[in-house]
């Protein structure tokens, strides 16, 4: 889901997305484009607008600008790996390498460790986009037990307000976080951003920054903004354009940021806050007037247009189970189909709200479809223990055991081409 919203400011242009509604896709019959509801409103009243149909861009995956394409290359040959005669690919081995590694179903959670066996499990090295900055002077005020990272069955977790997210800050974790990156990419063919902040902006916030990428692209568009990335874990590089920074905090105690922004960025944050309103609300307080929000969510579980996904499936299993273990845990999957609402409900004027599809795999017949299906295999196949490993032992009470077990029948559905499943973008 894609909403943005224009803070006090109801004569902003109308931001409507490209895409188009469309009734199931199916390999047989129809495109498989983008389904788009916009929601535009320029006071109050929000009025929910079906995009027109249009053909889907089969350009797209040409269109990324330049930044993006540096970690193409990398990413392209073990996509070849993954989807070629390669009987397995690199992800796949960091995962089996984590199986071994789990020690036991009751030893699932264990003390931190000193900070040099830290960074060597989580294998830094750098070359990665995902390194920490950990000496990087903006980050001198960075203690020892915030690099110290929490280890639990075999992936390490953020120490900073530990035990808040659900997904590890790890290697495998980071490189995955940087092929999704690449999958936004592809979906907007390439922008950075949907709302009006895609020619420029003054003063970014990207919350929940991760690996960083967003922002230093941005940075790096936009030698003119100045952007601040913030994250609960310093796993951001320490080479950053110089209108970029990083900065390690958690977003949903107080901010302390002096000044307002002009755009606030918000991407793939969904299960990481036990209030979305309050966050929200501070994103309006922190922003200038005339100041953009857009959030970039998805939702649980996946979803299918065409009935091709048993509802026994194991990967339908794995989702309902993330997703109500989200909702034990405080801090569910599944509110972006109401951001809408909620950046009404804290101020926001000019709200667009779009839905988008990632297939789980190439089933689609439409070109961008199928290359964002083969990104999004890559992306959740790689990552599947680490997305759900968290969410199924400490909010469901499974083993790990039971969790692998499930997370290996579930990729074999990913892979099964004749399942025309889609994760809610
Ligand atoms: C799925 S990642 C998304 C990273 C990035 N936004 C992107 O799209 O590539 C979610 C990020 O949010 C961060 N996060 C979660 N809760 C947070 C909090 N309370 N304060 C700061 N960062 C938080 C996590 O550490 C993680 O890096």
């Amino acid at each position: 889901m894609t909403v943005s919203g224009d803070e006090k400011h109801p004569a902003s242009p109308d931001i409507a997305s490209t895409g188009a509604a469309t009734t199931a896709p199916t390999e047989e019959t129809a495109p498989e484009v983008p389904e788009v509801a916009t929601a535009a409103e320029s006071s109050k009243g929000a009025e929910v607008v079906e995009a027109p149909t249009e053909p889907a861009d089969a350009a797209a995956e040409t269109s990324a600008p330049a930044k993006a394409s540096a970690i193409l290359p990398a990413l392209e040959s073990a996509l070849a790996a993954a989807f070629g005669t390669a009987p397995a690919s690199a992800t796949e081995v960091n995962i089996d390498a984590n199986v071994e590694s789990v020690p036991s179903a009751d030893a699932q959670t264990t003390e931190t460790e000193t900070t040099e066996e830290t960074d060597e499990a989580v294998g830094f090295n750098d070359t990665d986009s995902a390194v920490g900055s950990l000496e990087y002077t903006s980050l001198a005020s960075l203690t020892d037990s915030i690099r110290e990272f929490r280890h639990e069955n075999g992936r390490t977790y953020h120490s900073l307000s530990a035990g808040k997210y659900w997904c590890p800050n790890d290697d495998p974790e980071n490189s995955r976080l940087d092929v999704q990156h690449h999958a936004h990419r592809l979906t907007f063919d390439g922008a950075l951003c949907c709302c009006p902040k895609q020619a420029g902006a003054k003063r970014v916030l990207d919350l929940g920054t991760g690996t960083g990428i967003w922002s230093m692209e941005y940075a790096d568009e936009h030698p003119d903004a100045e952007v601040i990335g913030v994250d609960l874990s310093p796993i951001q590089p320490e080479f950053v354009p110089p209108n970029c920074s990083f900065e390690v905090d958690d977003i949903e105690k107080e901010w302390t940021w002096s000044r307002p922004f002009d755009f606030i960025w918000w991407r793939a944050l969904l299960g990481c806050f036990s209030d979305p309103q309050a966050m929200v609300q501070k994103c309006f307080d922190n922003l200038e007037p005339g100041g953009y929000l857009e959030m970039h969510d998805g939702t649980f579980p996946l979803e299918c247009d065409d009935g091709t996904m048993p509802e026994d499936c194991a990967i339908l299993q794995l989702a309902n189970l993330a997703k109500e273990g989200s909702a034990r845990l405080g801090r569910p999957l599944d509110v972006s189909p109401n951001y809408a609402k909620i950046m009404e409900a804290a101020g926001f004027v000019n709200i667009v709200f779009g839905k988008y599809k990632w297939p789980t795999n190439s089933w689609p017949r439409d070109h961008k479809m199928k290359t964002l299906g083969n990104w999004t295999l890559y992306n959740v196949e790689g990552g599947l223990e680490g997305l759900f490993l968290a969410l199924l032992t400490r909010g469901m009470n499974m083993t790990v055991e039971e969790t692998m077990v499930l997370c290996a029948a579930a990729r074999k559905d990913l892979r099964d081409r004749s399942i025309h499943a889609y994760w809610p973008a």
